[in-house]
């Protein structure tokens, strides 16, 4: 019965991970932190996921995560297999802004990316390092950081994505911080793995006018692309991936199928 943790697992694809996992095998244990723990903890009593718990976790505040992985062990006895950091912050509005769309407005561009470097790459640091000797208790040791295909060098110029200017450079960073994280735990046989999940079907909240700007940029990187992935599809083939990686893949930046291809034909 491996145990499995997501951090920024209240919603969309953090959510799915959670449920897919427990699905899989009920004698799975699968932990979940949220900054909001009762509205998690709501859906998964909704959803009748038994081997699912909930614990507060904010990547914005390292203590709280040195708190989760403490009630962690207790849950779990003191061991975890699988760690996946899955919480991200978008910059919304700013998602949908160009490099030059900051001239004159430096102060936005410098405030939004103290944010998004802050819970996505400090945040994923803090969670690394908070639940590291809990992973190296176990036997299988994979780690994970869901990262973006918008900081790929080839999907950024060939689908001439000029926006998600912060997100993508936060995820380049964090692309950066996993590959250091897998040279540092090398000989203690921990895998690391940045993973792009596709593109995944779980803002509908997001305006449309940023929304049609995300999609031209992600047909006109893949003329045959259909659509976007379910959380279900993506959880399932990133969980895949996990499993599938070997030693020598440790810190590569790769995507749901495990390799460099980004997006779903299908
Ligand atoms: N959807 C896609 O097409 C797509 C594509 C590429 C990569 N990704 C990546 O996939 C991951 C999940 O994205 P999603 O589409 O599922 O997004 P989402 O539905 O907006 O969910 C974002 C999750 O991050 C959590 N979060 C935000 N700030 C946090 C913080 N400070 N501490 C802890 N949790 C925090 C949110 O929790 P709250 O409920 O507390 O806000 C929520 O659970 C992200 O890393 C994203 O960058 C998604």
């Amino acid at each position: 019965m491996p145990v499995y943790v997501i951090v920024g697992a209240s919603r969309g694809l953090g959510y799915q991970f959670l449920k897919t996992i427990s699905e899989q095998d009920p004698s799975n244990i699968v932990i979940g932190t949220a900054r909001t723990v009762d509205k998690a903890q709501e859906k998964v009593k909704t959803d009748g996921l038994k081997n699912v718990h909930i614990v507060h976790g904010d990547m914005d505040d390292h203590a709280s995560l040195t708190a989760a992985a403490k009630k962690t062990a207790e849950i779990s006895g003191g061991v975890v297999d699988y760690l996946i950091v899955n919480g991200a912050y978008f910059a919304m509005p700013a998602f949908a802004n160009a490099a030059d769309d900051y001239v004159g407005k430096e102060d936005l561009f410098l405030d939004e990316l103290r944010q998004i470097m802050q819970t996505n790459v400090a945040g994923t640091l803090f969670a690394f390092n908070a639940f590291m000797p809990l992973i190296l208790k176990s036997s299988i040791k994979r780690v994970a950081a869901i990262s973006s295909a918008a900081s790929d060098r080839n999907y950024i110029f060939e689908g001439e994505d000029i926006n998600s200017l912060h997100y993508a450079t936060s995820k380049a960073a964090l692309n950066t911080l996993v590959a250091k994280f897998a040279a540092r735990y090398k000989h203690d046989g921990v895998l690391f793995v940045s993973l792009s999940p596709g593109w995944v079907n779980t803002h509908d909240d997001i305006p449309k006018e940023i929304m049609d700007k995300v999609t031209v940029s992600l047909f006109r990187f893949d003329k045959a692309l259909k659509g976007p992935l379910t959380p279900a599809q993506s959880a399932e083939k990133c969980l895949r991936v996990m499993d599938g990686l070997k030693k020598e893949q440790s810190g590569e930046f790769l995507s749901q199928h495990g390799n460099r291809i980004w997006l779903d034909e299908k």
